[in-house]
């Protein structure tokens, strides 16, 4: 049997949190139901944050009361103690939290200090345990900060320590500009496999500098096996300018599938779900596969899993 990758799809969140397009409800929902069917493990179907700072993501306690009744684990970010208790209320036993690296980033992204948000993690990590709630925390700005540049390797290693002692479900390590190259990621990521193993570390991409894919392959040299990705490679964060999409959930697949990976995914319905964004987006999307991919899938994947 193939070894398995598990793919955590975040279009419904990271995807469309920093679009100039704000879909309905419905067009988010319809947007879950279509990816619930593509056979990702894992779904993140928005946040729990405030509507005034991303209006793109107010009622996600909504569509987290009509989750399609798959075999997926639905998850959600948050950004504080509140966002915590309102995901947990709304029944989202997988939660995400965006510890940023830098000062500069918490404070833009979630109005904290650097000291403030790894005390919040702390709480919101023992808070879950006992609410039986998996923490995925996400290290962001791993490789450089929009606004304080390059993030030293040896900090992210003393950050990683830190928020490892909480002992969370997950460590993410997201590289949220798109800044991070293979060698870098390599570097990074074989360290920590080797300080903490790959089961509870994965990483977030975003293609800026169409490194995407490449850091992925240099991630699972590494040895890592859990990733988060965008279909059609939607992505970014409204508060770190210049970042773009996420990498691709179809070149991820692809690369895997090229590679005897298994993640499981159905390329059919994965180009279904593509399709739906564009027509909600109002623009064709897709990653750098997708227009290959379209017509010659059939090369690589099987018909159906
Ligand atoms: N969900 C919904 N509303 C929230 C909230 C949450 N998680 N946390 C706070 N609020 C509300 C408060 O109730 C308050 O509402 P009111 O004005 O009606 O009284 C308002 O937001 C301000 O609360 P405060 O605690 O002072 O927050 P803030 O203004 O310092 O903003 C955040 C902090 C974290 C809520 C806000 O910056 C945010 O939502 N950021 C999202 C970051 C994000 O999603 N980034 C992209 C992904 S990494
Ligand atoms: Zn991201």
């Amino acid at each position: 049997m193939a070894e398995r990758v598990i793919v955590k799809e975040v279009a419904p969140r990271d995807g469309l949190q920093a679009q100039p397009v704000h879909l309905s409800l419905e067009q988010r929902q319809r947007l879950i139901e279509s990816l619930a069917k593509t056979g990702v493990p894992e779904l993140e179907i928005g946040s729990f944050v405030s509507p005034k700072a991303v209006p793109q993501m107010a009622g996600t306690e909504q569509l987290a009361s009509q989750l399609p009744a798959q075999p997926l684990i639905y998850s959600a970010l948050v950004p504080n103690m509140k966002g915590f208790e309102l995901a947990r209320d709304a029944g989202i036993k997988t939660q995400a939290i965006a510890i940023s690296a830098t000062e500069q980033m918490n404070q833009n992204n979630i109005r904290k200090s650097l000291t403030e948000t790894f005390a919040m993690a702390a709480d919101i990590v023992k808070r879950a345990a006992s609410d039986s709630v998996d923490i995925h925390v996400y290290l962001a700005v791993a490789f450089e900060c929009p606004y304080e540049g390059r993030v030293a390797l040896r900090t992210i290693l003393a950050q990683a320590a830190e928020l490892m002692t909480l002992n969370p479900a997950r460590l993410v390590i997201a590289d949220t500009i798109g800044a991070a190259d293979p060698a870098a990621v390599k570097e990074m990521m074989s360290e920590l496999v080797a300080a903490y193993g790959a089961e509870r570390l994965a990483c977030h991409f975003h293609d800026t500098r169409a490194l995407g894919i490449a850091n992925v392959y240099a991630a699972l040299e590494a040895g890592i096996r859990q990733f988060d990705s965008s279909a059609g490679g939607l992505g970014g964060c409204p508060f770190a300018p210049g970042a773009k999409g996420n990498v691709a959930t179809e070149d991820i697949a692809s690369l895997c599938q090229q590679m005897g990976l298994d993640t499981g995914i159905d390329m059919a319905a994965l180009l279904e779900s593509i399709a739906l964004l564009s027509e909600f987006i109002g623009a064709p999307q897709g990653g750098r596969s997708h227009y290959w991919l379209v017509k010659n899938w059939q090369k690589i994947f099987a018909s159906s899993h």
